[in-house]
């Protein structure tokens, strides 16, 4: 096989959704399942994500056509502030998402704000309605697919279901998505799938993953080529302290393969970082944590794959950035510029006079920008950490009144910050949810006018 040799890669799945709907349940339910069904050792826990290969997939929902897909990569950091931090190439990382939805509950802001962003990166999605074992009545069978366990209910009691799901539907009709019930839908293409599951007991978790993988096969096939013998890329999930190893970053890999010894591009705060790869690192499958068997040290790596990289030099890497590798014909010189162009891309266009935003991760400081931006708010100054006593000097030198705030998202606040705020009427907007934190803002500027 040569490098030009393409193959269809594992593709990457997120897992967004309102606090508490059932993200993390989900994910273990999905690996849960997924070890039960498979021959020891085939469930390999990858850093930042889980493969679940395409034989245990289809044992679980017994399809009527084979899969072609190697598997499928679940992300295991949910939530949509790592979505958003997790990027290729400008795009979303995640090929395909599952969008959680408490059935009882409904939709919520983060919902909604979730929705949005898949929207914005035209990301495809099916919906989760959970825990579909906490409706009152509901008789529990483990692991059956939907349609077996929903016969098996009262009239009531499905009543009650097929009511929580049509304001689901309503709900996604709201925000500009046609849906309906997965085994209602003809075109996937046009139709938003809403399975009905339970996390807790793994009801209609067949029928969820039969829809991830129908749909990744149906219409990402051609995005997920990959070139098995290419020289790698990726993106950084994680920078992290390792004892021993120095700073680490966990990368995960979405095209090509990685190898010790490559001379990588990986972007940083201020510059590209040109280092070589000195280690790759897997969870180990040993269950004592003691430093030297947490890990198992790999040669090489091959998309889609998460995996822990040493090399020198990382201390400036950041979550978000491009990771890419120095291929035998390429240039230094033109990864670089392309690296950098990149994190160019994913920096804030700023104006003279605006706020100050601050957020977690570099993706959400682009998300809160663009909202911002569509909000036709200026930003003076935008970046990732907590809110310093730096940055309320910063936002009280705006000229106009109203740009003196500061939009600190998903981020503590110094207590010294948080005095000089006071003092120096700068006005803080704290929350975890974006249109919320604009809506604030608009409210006090619109107060102001008054
Ligand atoms: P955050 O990470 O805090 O945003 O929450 P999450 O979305 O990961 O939710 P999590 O999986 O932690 O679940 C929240 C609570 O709901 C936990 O107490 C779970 O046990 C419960 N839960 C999750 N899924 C189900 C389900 O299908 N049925 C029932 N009855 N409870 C569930
Ligand atoms: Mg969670």
């Amino acid at each position: 096989m040569d490098e030009n040799d393409e193959a269809i890669r594992t593709p990457i799945v997120s897992v967004l959704g309102h606090v508490d709907h059932g993200k993390t349940t989900l994910l273990d339910e999905i690996r849960g399942s997924a070890v039960a069904e498979a021959e020891a050792g085939a469930i390999t826990q990858h850093i930042g994500s889980t493969v679940v290969p395409i034989d245990v997939i289809e044992r679980i929902c017994n399809p009527d056509e084979e899969f072609d897909l190697p598997g499928l990569l679940f992300i295991d950091t949910p939530g949509h502030h790592a979505f958003t931090t997790l990027r290729s190439r400008g795009g979303a990382l995640s090929d395909i998402a599952v969008l959680v939805v408490d059935v009882n509950d409904g939709f919520q802001p983060q919902t909604v704000e979730a929705v949005k962003i898949l929207d914005r990166t035209e990301t495809p999605f099916v919906v989760a309605a959970n825990k579909i074992d906490a409706v009152p009545g509901w008789k529990t069978q483990e692991d059956a697919p939907f349609a077996e366990t929903f016969a098996e209910q009262s009239e009531r009691v499905q009543n009650d279901v097929e009511n929580a799901l049509y304001e689901i539907i309503g709900d996604l009709h709201d925000n500009g998505f046609q849906a309906d019930r997965y085994d209602r839908v003809n075109d996937y293409r046009s139709t938003i799938g809403v399975v009905p599951v339970s996390a807790e007991t793994g009801e209609g978790i067949p029928d969820l993953l039969m829809v991830l993988v129908g749909l990744a096969q149906r219409f990402l096939t051609e995005s997920l080529t990959t070139r098995p013998n290419g020289s790698g890329e990726g993106t950084v999930v994680e920078v992290k302290e390792k004892k021993g190893l120095g700073t680490t970053v966990d990368v995960l890999v979405y095209d090509g393969v990685v190898e010790v010894g490559d001379t990588v591009v990986v972007g940083g705060q201020l510059d590209p970082i040109v280092t070589e790869v000195r280690a790759l690192l897997e969870p180990s499958e040993k269950v004592e944590i003691n430093e030297e068997d947490e890990f198992n040290r790999v040669d090489r790596v091959v998309a889609a794959e998460g995996v822990k990289v040493a090399a020198p030099e990382l201390d400036d890497a950041m979550a978000g950035a491009p990771f890419v590798v120095v291929g035998e014909d390429d240039e230094l010189g033109d990864v670089t510029q392309r690296v950098r162009s990149e994190m160019d891309e994913i920096g804030v266009e700023t104006a003279e006079d605006g706020v100050v935003v601050k957020a977690d991760t570099v993706g959400s400081v682009e998300a809160v920008a663009k909202a911002l931006d569509d909000a036709e708010v200026p930003i003076m100054n935008a970046s990732e950490g907590a809110v310093s006593r730096r940055d309320i000097v910063d936002a009280e030198t705006a000229d106009e009144r109203e740009h003196r705030a500061v939009i600190a998202f998903n981020v503590d606040v110094l207590e010294d910050a948080r005095e000089y705020a006071d003092e120096a009427l700068v006005k803080l907007f704290e929350g975890d949810v974006i249109y919320r934190l604009i809506e604030e803002y608009e409210d006090w500027v619109e107060g102001m006018e008054e």
